[in-house]
């Protein structure tokens, strides 16, 4: 059932392009430059006026919250705050009917995720999910909501299931963009024409297995790793982090790349592998110092760059290639090699990658 993988996780990590594509299917018309998101439809008018958004979620749904972050405030202008549910629901937030809550789950039944909704609802928001499980407790709390259709998840570590959030929030903020006329017609055919061939980029990215299963037998034996990025690259590196740690028990942090000079930078020596999100975006020259600043105290630099990147392989130690896209679908490809990374480090640490210690597929308790 592992249709010829070693493992669930690898199987689910060579899924993506077909899972995003299933994701996109009946919602994107990229030659009218529209997005249908059948359901959340009933709320269109809605959305027009909203003040704000919270995003709710645990973990890797978390970081997918954060990459929708982005994204809704770049597009459809309206303020976004990512919140962990576990401390949302503790807090006394200040929540109105004129707020949309949207809570991330792959499970659709982690514990404080439904709190937190249970909570805002109370207090009048209108709750949007986005879920993976068809059925689950989530989609039933939520008055309306958008599938992820990444299908069963059996790796405990995430990893289809977080693109297919992302996926589901890029087009999220682009329906709200269009809903409220902050982006033109021709924009999103441009952008939804790229958006509809990112599928076939994520092919591309898995191509690079091979060079990564060598990256990764240089620095499985690490205790310690650091991912920074900045932008959208920043939760991609938080994701980085999380995946890397859970799977092959590494210490890993992820940061945005400025903040290191407040603090991780102190942790560098030559034993120190730090990996760098380091396409060709708004944020490259700033990556570019910051790198630097690695190199300058001898850490060992792993940079996922853009094809045919010349400056970053002038520094790094190993570039990892993916394919150019507009900035709002790098989370998507640049996720592709970390989680690749991740699971050859843990397989080569004899981990039980499927199954990690101490971890459970759905936190059904706070
Ligand atoms: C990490 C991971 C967890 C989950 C978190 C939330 O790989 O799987 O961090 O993302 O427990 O779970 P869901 O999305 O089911 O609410």
């Amino acid at each position: 059932e592992k249709g010829g993988f070693d493992h669930f996780m690898l199987k689910e990590i060579y899924e993506q392009p077909r899972s995003i594509k299933d994701c996109m299917r009946g919602r994107i018309y990229p030659e009218e430059g529209k997005v249908q998101l059948g359901g959340i439809k009933e709320f269109a008018e809605k959305l027009k006026n909203i003040d704000r958004i919270i995003i709710v979620a645990c973990g890797t749904s978390w970081h997918a919250g954060l990459v929708g972050e982005y994204l809704i405030e770049e597009y459809a202008r309206i303020p976004v705050e990512v919140e962990y549910a576990s401390e949302f629901r503790y807090r006394n937030p200040i929540i109105t009917e004129k707020d949309v809550v949207i809570a991330i789950s792959q499970s659709g039944e982690t514990a404080d995720t439904m709190a937190a909704i249970e909570m805002a609802k109370e207090r009048g928001a209108t709750i949007f999910g986005i879920c993976n499980v068809a059925g689950a407790s989530i989609p039933r709390l939520t008055h309306a909501g958008v599938y992820t259709h990444a299908g069963p998840e059996i790796g405990v570590a995430s990893t289809k299931a977080f693109t297919a959030q992302v996926t589901v929030l890029t087009l999220m903020a682009f329906y709200m963009a269009q809903q409220k006329g902050t982006i033109t017609t021709s924009k999103l055919i441009e952008l939804l024409t790229e958006l509809d061939h990112i599928p076939e980029k994520i092919q591309v990215a898995l191509e690079s297995n091979e060079l990564i299963k060598e990256v990764a037998e240089k620095i499985k034996d690490s205790t310690n790793c650091l991912f920074l990025g900045r932008g959208s690259g920043f939760p991609v590196a938080l994701e980085g982090a999380l995946k890397l740690k859970e799977i092959s028990y590494i210490h890993a942090e992820g940061y945005p790349a400025a903040e290191m000079k407040h603090g991780p930078i102190a942790l560098i020596d030559e034993e120190m592998p730090v990996v760098f999100i380091a396409t060709q975006n708004s944020s490259y020259e700033k990556v570019i110092s910051n790198i630097q600043e690695v190199k300058a105290r001898k850490g060992k630099v792993i940079a996922i760059v853009t094809q045919g990147d010349t400056e970053v392989k002038k520094m790094a130690d190993y570039c990892i290639e993916i394919p150019d896209a507009n900035e709002a679908f790098l989370p998507l490809i640049a996720t592709i090699p970390l989680q690749l990374l991740s699971y050859h480090i843990a397989v080569m640490r004899g981990c039980n990658v499927d199954q990690p210690r101490n971890l459970a597929k759905s936190v059904t308790v706070e």
